[in-house]
């Protein structure tokens, strides 16, 4: 859309930026920071041939072959620089923040509470607030305390009661404070990626495993959902679902278009549909758009990719959008979406196009109320480690974990400031 066109952006349209809790803190002890210590010298051993075919492997060669790249020890120290990150948001004219708590902080034992981390995160919060900025709490993004992973986690129904618990807890202590809550972060990639394909802690490779955590998952946030409510009506619940654009690679092959509805019904919609009385926004992560061939397999084009290999598409963001909408018919929140580019020389391109795909949804009546770009920082990329970048703010953690604002950002912000000028 040309610069001097009037912006389709509603008014109070929020900007804003997304981590997580074990991402960026520094200093946790969670299911996963234990498996990070026992498996870090294999994932270095392996990088070569997890990461060797990447076009940029000569880069990333010694950080990847590095066990310490594996480990997320100090994060990049947000737990104790948030006021100064915080201070990025500003910068770059964003008014809304989409973080998370760290469980296994406020609850390190079954069911004793650490007032003093309570705390912390009111503080966060309140800072948030005070620089008026929209705080978006997540609650669950993957890591939990290791007393809850031990009695098995989210694969069985009896262990629901501690999320409830933990979720209760979480609404009486920040509820007042906060207008959206999140429950739960891409449920359909962590069943599949930490029970299916067997990549993420617990390592399990048994559909059965994967479902029953799926379904866990589905029922989790429900009962999420009528905590939250009954201690704040008027609260906006959602969670951030990973969903792609899933396209079929021969459009007139009934193979393939096969093959692409039944992956878009299970990846995309199966755990929407489930919630859908229970979401008072569409929250969702973007990242890819998937060509699929018959018999559901991935044949996506080559270029352009990122620095892990992903190809690029995100214009793909538009198609997905109206069929959302035409689904749900509930305002949407893109809670994620980013790409891994250390050079920042895709950034720029990536954010415009995403922009270009949400003005043509919004021209045809589609209800967007947030974008939250993946992520303010640098950080901790789960599996993969420190070295893939997908800050809009770089971190030197070699450097004094040195805040560096990339120019791709600086253009965005740029961008917002335009986009949300009075007429
Ligand atoms: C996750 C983030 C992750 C990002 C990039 C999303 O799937 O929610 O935690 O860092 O993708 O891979």
């Amino acid at each position: 859309m040309p610069e001097d066109t009037k912006p389709e952006f509603p008014k109070n349209f929020l900007w804003g930026a997304s981590t997580s809790a074990h991402q960026v803190e520094g200093g946790n002890h969670n299911q996963w920071t234990v498996w990070e210590l026992s498996h870090a010298t294999q994932l270095a051993k392996k990088a070569q041939k997890n990461y060797g075919w990447l076009q940029n492997w000569d880069k990333i060669k010694l950080r990847a072959q590095n066990p310490e790249n594996y480990i997320s020890g100090k994060g990049i120290d947000h737990y104790n620089r948030y006021q100064e990150d915080f201070g990025f948001l500003g910068k770059l004219n964003l008014n809304a923040f989409r973080f998370g708590i760290e469980w296994s902080r406020i609850e390190p034992e079954e069911g004793v509470w650490d007032e003093a981390e309570i705390e912390h995160y009111r503080r966060y919060i309140t800072e948030l607030k005070k620089r008026d900025i929209e705080p978006v709490l997540n609650i669950w993004h993957w890591t939990m305390p290791v007393w809850f992973t031990d009695k098995g986690g989210f694969k069985y129904s009896a262990n629901l009661k501690y999320f409830d618990r933990f979720v209760q807890r979480i609404g009486t202590e920040y509820a007042h404070q906060l207008k959206y809550i999140i429950t739960l972060n891409e449920p359909n990639n962590y069943a599949s990626i930490s029970y299916q394909i067997g990549r993420w802690p617990p390592q399990e490779k048994n559909a059965l495993s994967m479902l029953r955590v799926y379904w866990n998952l589905v029922r989790a946030h429900r009962r999420s959902y009528k905590i939250l409510k009954n201690i704040k009506p008027e609260l906006q619940i959602g969670i951030a679902a990973q969903l792609a654009n899933i396209q079929a690679k021969h459009p007139h092959n009934i193979l393939d278009e096969l093959s692409t509805k039944v992956m878009r019904y299970f990846w995309n919609w199966w755990f929407l549909r489930r919630i859908r009385k229970q979401q008072d926004f569409v929250g969702f992560n973007y990242y890819f758009t998937d060509y699929y061939t018959a018999m559901f397999k991935r044949s996506s084009p080559k270029t352009p990719v990122n620095d892990l290999g992903w190809y690029m598409e995100p214009e793909g963001l538009y198609p997905l959008l109206l069929r959302i909408w035409s689904r749900y018919k509930k305002p949407i929140i893109i809670t994620e979406n980013g790409v891994a580019d250390e050079a920042d020389e895709y950034r720029r391109w990536w954010i415009e196009e995403t922009i270009v795909a949400m003005e043509r949804a919004l021209s045809e009546g589609v209800k967007i109320t947030g974008y939250f770009h993946w992520s303010l920082l640098d950080n901790f990329e789960w599996a993969e480690g420190w070295w893939p970048k997908f800050g809009l703010v770089e971190v030197d953690r070699q450097n004094g974990m040195k805040r560096t604002i990339r120019p791709s950002a600086k253009w965005f912000a740029e961008r917002i400031r335009k986009l949300s000028a009075p007429n």
